[in-house]
């Protein structure tokens, strides 16, 4: 998705800005710009593609001054070329945009009505245009409220000026938005992350805030105009936040550090000594809780649906799961006594966030499972679990799944304990378990070798089909999208069991069927559906950690997990799921770490 950064500073700003795009990156984008104020003048440089080639144009013609924005961009309004572009300028204004203005039609043809020409085909330039209107008679802080004024849509904007040297103006209305402070420097940027490397002193902009930003000074104005203070928040230090070490990209490291980081959230929650979930500050009291509610996004969505089966599983609750975007328009009858619990790597998906804001304005309890703990989702719900995890760079959700699920695995086992549903010695028999999990899913990440002769069948296939039952079919569906959106091919992730009601007619001879099998109480059933895929020509990955002589025949591939606690398989079989999608990509030559057309923070609806 977009990113912005903003540099105000007594030295000249573009290399900070580039090194800044670059920690951007990890977004997801497709072109790049920047501009800077230079003698009074709006100095403007943009590309398509990445911002190494960003960099390339700057080195032959450097672009001087203290004063710059920059911006990644995931195109929304227009292909992504140079033109679309982001920053917007004009001869007095320039402005780099997150998020969609959803009036921009409109608006444009008004201001064509009057004459205005636009260069590019995005909504951004409309803003760029009413400002350049506006500040014929106002200042900057007015001529930016007045403008907002007529934007719907949800955005978040840096702005400079040509005739105010020293400011830089950042707005916000949905999309997040945060300022950095240092010494003769401030920043703008939408995520911390991007600001991390320059100062660890953040304030974080609220719906319908406006900053205004000098070197020396910041100031902060609400939706009503008013100054307004700023908690600064100091962020803690991430060790090797950037640094892929010997591995070939982030998503490589972040697959091979997932015994490590399941230890760190294990050993946050989890009392070493004794077998106890040290969970305190329910929103809600277990015991009087009607309803778990589970919401996210993709991958998140995901972690979800597992969950929806531990919770049955463990509790007598009812569970409902929802993707965001569908939630947040449903006709919904919020209860105070469910609990709504949102999950979220970034805690900045545009759905995920309005889908929490909807339960608070019907004044529901809400609980949040995210990575990033100063996110906008973190801040805005009664309760936040972090997972722990450690940044997760690569695009593609990997060890931030196994985090979101291990998260939701506790927080089900404590709640079925508390409210008396699940007996102490199996509460306790469950957390002795849990504690073994890093050193299995080492064992699991020993199958790739395996994997990489697996991932060769994929590079002929049509497409490809990934099954699992009960609490592996939420797992067969991770490991298709795993697949699509590193690979770009097809990949139908299915219930086995509703294979015989239409997609059966996909297979053919030599498709790919990857099989999620455990040992758990659908193994016989899911066996049976793999035979129905093998009588069509199929051809088997089985995972599984059974050594059942009857499911090795017409196989072409098995890898075996090792055994485990039935409630805990999921954890395994993602394992050789996310090296599959891994070394297909690989084997296409296809960027690992930035998928085409993915964001790794989804700021827009
Ligand atoms: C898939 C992926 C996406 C995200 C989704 C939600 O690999 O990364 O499907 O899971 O966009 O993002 P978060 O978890 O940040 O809310």
């Amino acid at each position: 998705m977009c990113g912005i950064i903003g540099i105000a500073s007594n030295k000249s700003v573009s290399t900070n800005i580039i090194n800044s795009l670059k920690k951007l990156e990890y977004r997801g984008y497709d072109s790049a710009g920047l501009a800077t104020l230079n003698k009074n003048e709006i100095n403007e440089k943009k590309c398509s593609g990445r911002v190494e080639q960003l960099e390339k144009i700057l080195f032959k013609s450097p672009t001087e001054g203290n004063l710059g924005i920059g911006h990644v961009r995931w195109a929304t309004h227009g292909i992504p070329n140079e033109v679309n572009a982001h920053p917007h300028s004009s001869e007095i204004v320039s402005v780099v945009h997150n998020g969609i203005i959803e009036n921009s039609t409109e608006l444009k043809n008004q201001l064509e009505k009057k004459g205005k020409k636009f260069k590019s085909q995005t909504d951004t330039e409309v803003i760029t245009l009413l400002l350049t209107e506006e500040l014929k008679t106002k200042n900057p802080l007015q001529a930016v409220q007045d403008t907002l004024a007529k934007l719907e849509g949800s955005f978040a904007l840096g702005i400079i000026f040509k005739n105010f040297n020293n400011i830089i103006i950042g707005a916000r209305r949905g999309s997040p938005l945060a300022v950095g402070y240092s010494n003769n420097e401030n920043y703008l940027g939408s995520d911390s992350y991007a600001l991390k490397s320059m100062t660890n002193k953040i304030s974080y902009l609220d719906d319908g805030d406006i900053c205004l930003l000098t070197k020396d000074k910041v100031e902060f104005y609400d939706l009503k105009k008013n100054k307004i203070n700023k908690k600064v928040l100091i962020l803690s230090e991430d060790k090797n936040i950037a640094q892929k070490g010997d591995y070939k990209n982030f998503m490589s490291k972040e697959i091979f550090e997932q015994p490590i980081t399941t230890k760190n959230c294990i050993n946050e929650y989890i009392d070493k000594e004794r077998d106890e979930i040290n969970f305190f500050n329910f929103p809600l009291d277990p015991k009087d809780i009607n309803k778990i509610v589970l919401i996210g996004c993709g991958t998140a969505y995901h972690s979800c649906l597992v969950a929806k089966y531990w919770f049955e599983n463990f509790t007598s609750l009812p569970v409902e799961t929802d993707v965001a975007s569908e939630f947040r328009y449903r006709n919904l009858r919020f209860n105070k006594k469910n609990l709504y619990i949102f999950v979220s790597q970034s805690g900045e998906t545009a759905d995920t966030s309005a889908a929490l804001d909807l339960c608070k304005k019907n004044g529901a309890k809400t609980c949040s499972i995210v990575n990033v703990v100063e996110s906008t989702i973190a801040r805005n719900s009664d309760w936040t679990l972090p997972i722990h995890a450690g940044p997760e760079i690569g695009v593609a959700s990997t060890k931030a799944f196994i985090g979101q699920m291990l998260l939701l695995y506790i927080l089900a086992l404590k709640i079925s304990f508390l409210r008396n549903d699940l007996e102490k010695k199996d509460y306790q028999l469950k957390i002795k378990n849990l504690k073994k999990l890093p050193d299995l899913l080492t064992k699991c990440l020993k199958s790739e070798d395996k994997i990489q002769l697996v991932a060769k069948d994929f590079l002929e296939a049509k497409g490809s089909m990934f099954l699992g039952r009960g609490l592996s079919f939420p797992i067969a569906l991770e490991g298709a999208l795993k697949l699509k959106e590193l690979s770009y091919l097809h990949a139908e992730g299915y219930p086995a069991g509703e294979m015989k009601h239409g997609p059966l007619a996909l297979i053919e001879n030599g498709l790919p069927v990857i099989i999620v099998c455990p040992n758990d109480k659908y193994f016989h059933k899911t066996v049976s559906n793999m035979q129905e895929v093998i009588a069509r020509g199929g051809k088997i990955l089985l995972i599984t950690d059974s050594n059942d002589s009857v499911i090795n025949e017409n196989i072409r591939f098995t890898i075996n997990l090792p055994k485990i606690d039935e409630s805990l398989t999921p954890f395994l079989s993602t394992i050789p799921l996310q090296l599959l999608a891994y070394h297909v990509a690989l084997l296409k030559k296809c960027d690992i770490d930035k998928p085409r057309n993915l964001a790794k923070s989804v700021t827009v609806e």
